[in-house]
């Protein structure tokens, strides 16, 4: 692996797979001159069905690469699974002076601003879920959080069986889906039927769902469509970013201002690079090359 070549500040941006792309896509809409290097974790993908203990170990791994490797001064925790179980984990893994932000209480803080009724819905990964990260975050802000694990998200949309870009419109409500988008939208119904009968069991009246998974982004139109009209929905991906800059715009003098360069984007994978650029473009919405191989041990 080739040492960076450029200067401070590099933003080190780490996901089990590519859905943090989203992150980093949010990210360069609002700081397009920072330098960033992505790693995606894909060998070891998913993390949402691992122990924290496993996961811990793999984040650790991830944020070391890309602090003593590429020279990260900031890491974004691009990934709820492991936001949720090993942000403690990751901040002892890297020097202090390294500001590290996870996706989960920028979610919360989301919420908190949407949501007029107090209660709140959250999907995630298995592992999110019993964490019970955002409920605590949620809590915290004075919400009632209702979570739900749709673990069949994450692999519908590493297939692909979604709408081909993060802004494609769905087809009309009259016109026939493609098909796998049409059993994506079918799965999308049953996990949100069954949370939305669940709160109202619970007497719950929420008007706000959180994305507490990176995967999720790339199904909000489905989603959308899903959901009682006027439910708002946040995306902690957005909310890291916005989070992020807020950071990086009170850490350094003067503000970054925006330029019309390119970004300088890194890409790192630990399995099949060729996956990952046809795959990550779909999460960028750019094209992703150069995607190197690196191997973070066992
Ligand atoms: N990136 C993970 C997350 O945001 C989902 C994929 C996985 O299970 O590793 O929770």
């Amino acid at each position: 692996v080739t040492q960076p070549s450029f200067p401070s500040p590099t933003i080190g941006v780490f996901d089990s797979g590519f859905g943090g792309l989203t992150v980093l896509r949010a990210l360069i809409a609002r700081a397009p001159q920072a330098r960033y290097a992505f790693i995606g974790d894909t060998a070891r993908l998913p993390y949402g069905s691992k122990s924290r203990r496993t996961i811990a170990r793999y984040a650790a791994q991830s944020a070391r690469f890309l602090v003593e490797e590429q020279g990260a001064d900031y890491l974004v925790i691009a990934c709820n699974t492991a936001s949720a179980l090993a942000l403690d984990d990751i901040k002892e893994a890297v020097p202090s002076s390294v500001s590290v932000i996870g996706v989960i209480e920028p979610g919360a803080d989301a919420a908190h601003a949407a949501s007029t009724t107090r209660d709140v819905l959250v999907i995630a990964t298995d592992a999110t879920v019993r964490s019970h990260a955002y409920a605590a975050a949620c809590q915290a802000r004075g919400l009632r959080a209702l979570e739900k694990a749709c673990p069949l998200l994450v692999p519908l949309v590493e297939e692909g069986w979604v709408t081909s870009t993060l802004n494609d419109p769905l087809p009309a409500q009259a016109a026939p889906a493609p098909r796998p988008l049409a059993v994506t939208a079918e799965v999308v119904r049953i996990y949100l039927d069954e949370l939305l009968a669940d709160a109202a069991s619970q007497g719950l009246n929420p008007d706000t769902l959180v994305l507490g998974c990176t995967h999720y982004p790339l199904l909000k139109p489905v989603i959308e469509r899903a959901l009682p009209p006027g439910t708002k929905i946040i995306d902690s991906a957005e909310s890291t970013a916005h989070q992020q800059v807020m950071l990086l715009c009170r850490d350094l003098a003067p503000p970054p201002q925006a330029t019309e360069t390119d970004p300088v984007l890194r890409f790192f994978a630990t399995d099949s690079v060729e996956k990952f650029e046809r795959l990550g473009s779909r999460f960028l919405g750019r094209p992703v090359g150069n995607v190197q191989l690196v191997d973070l041990g066992g």
